[in-house]
């Protein structure tokens, strides 16, 4: 395995430095201390042409400038809790809101926008990077000092291993994700809609207004949210179903089944013969698809089209706080949490 390092620039007044994993695959993945944020993923396709299959900006500056949440590290809280307001252990809390009058992807000054420490490993199988921040006790609203671990590893048989690990010294809210966006063709000005997606899940949180969850779970039988035998993400871009209507795609958080030693999901592109193939130790993954175009800024001199690119976010199910048998992210100080999630790069020839 090969690393490299390159300091990139400044935030915060903090050196941001940029690591990059190669291994004997030809797969290399660069990820920088800004937001613990994976910048670029090289890897073949099926000629032996390697290219960048995730959404990346251009610089640093335009990371810290729009804040595009392109691969980023997440949280404290993942995806949009109602109001900003929760109740944890008995106390009535107010986080910091900023989409609306509800928070999204942990307030305005997440972890996505920390500039966080780093110390890189490396063996002749897999090479890692620690990703190190403390979330100061009052960060965007939240209680209590929290320390997070964040790690990285690519390995020799081409898998990108994500581990979280965090403690608190008092009782907060922890539901992190990645926000990493594919487009297995190599070429984000094409949409991700001929991709092919695999999801061992029998249901999806439904939508209610502002994009927040209603609070129901619905069935995925017979609906464009049922993935068990695989389809196109086509069908939820030109579907009439009122739920992809909603937010012109999919944005939606699905419940995953896991059956053991089989990929949660699997996401493909015949025409590069690139995949890759999900496993979490997560309840559900957060797809969404890039629904909207957007010019406020632009990638190698074009603006950004609708649906450049998939996240596959896993994590606990959003608001979780406020909806009933969404499961609990509370995290206490006499615990640890961790979290697995592995992308696992395959080519067909
Ligand atoms: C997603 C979220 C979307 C959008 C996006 C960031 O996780 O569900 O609604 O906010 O992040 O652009």
């Amino acid at each position: 395995m090969k690393v490299s390092e390159t300091i990139i620039g400044q935030v915060h007044g903090k050196e941001v430095v940029a690591y990059t994993l190669t291994n004997p695959n030809g797969i290399s993945l660069t990820a920088m201390t800004y937001g613990a944020t994976i910048t670029e993923l090289l890897m073949p396709d099926k000629n032996g042409k390697t290219e960048n299959v995730i959404l990346a900006m251009d610089s640093l500056d335009d990371y810290v400038t729009h804040r595009p949440y392109y691969g980023a590290t997440i949280g404290r809280v993942a995806g949009r809790i109602t109001k900003g307001a929760f109740d944890l252990d008995g106390t009535a809390h107010q986080v910091v809101v900023n989409e609306g009058g509800n928070q999204l992807h942990g307030g305005p000054t997440g972890l996505d926008t920390l500039v966080w420490d780093a110390e890189v490993q490396a063996s002749a199988d897999e090479a890692s990077i620690h990703f190190t921040t403390i979330d100061e006790d009052g960060a965007n609203g939240y209680p209590g000092t929290l320390s997070v671990t964040v790690s990285y590893t690519l390995t020799s048989d081409s898998e990108w291993k994500i581990t979280y690990r965090a403690t608190t010294d008092q009782a907060t809210l922890f539901n992190p994700t990645n926000h990493v966006y594919f487009n297995l063709s190599g070429d984000i000005n094409k949409p991700i809609l001929q991709h092919d997606l695999q999801l061992n899940s029998a249901a999806f949180a439904e939508l209610g207004d502002e994009n927040l969850p209603s609070g129901a779970l619905l069935p995925a039988e017979g609906t464009p949210f049922d993935f068990r035998s695989g389809g196109k993400l086509s069908v939820a871009a030109e579907g009439s179903h009122p739920q992809t209507r909603k937010v012109a795609g999919f944005d939606h958080p699905f419940l995953l089944q896991h059956d053991e030693g089989q990929p949660d999901a699997i996401l493909s592109d015949t025409e590069s013969g690139r995949s890759v193939k999900m496993f979490t130790d997560q309840d559900c993954v957060v797809i969404f698809m890039h629904n909207g175009a957007v010019d406020k800024y632009t990638i190698a001199g074009s603006p950004v089209i609708q649906y450049a690119g998939i996240t596959l976010e896993t994590q606990a199910l959003p608001d979780a706080v406020n909806q009933e048998g969404f499961g609990d992210i509370t995290l206490h100080p006499d615990e640890v949490y961790s979290a697995e999630t592995i992308y696992k790069f395959e080519v067909q020839n």
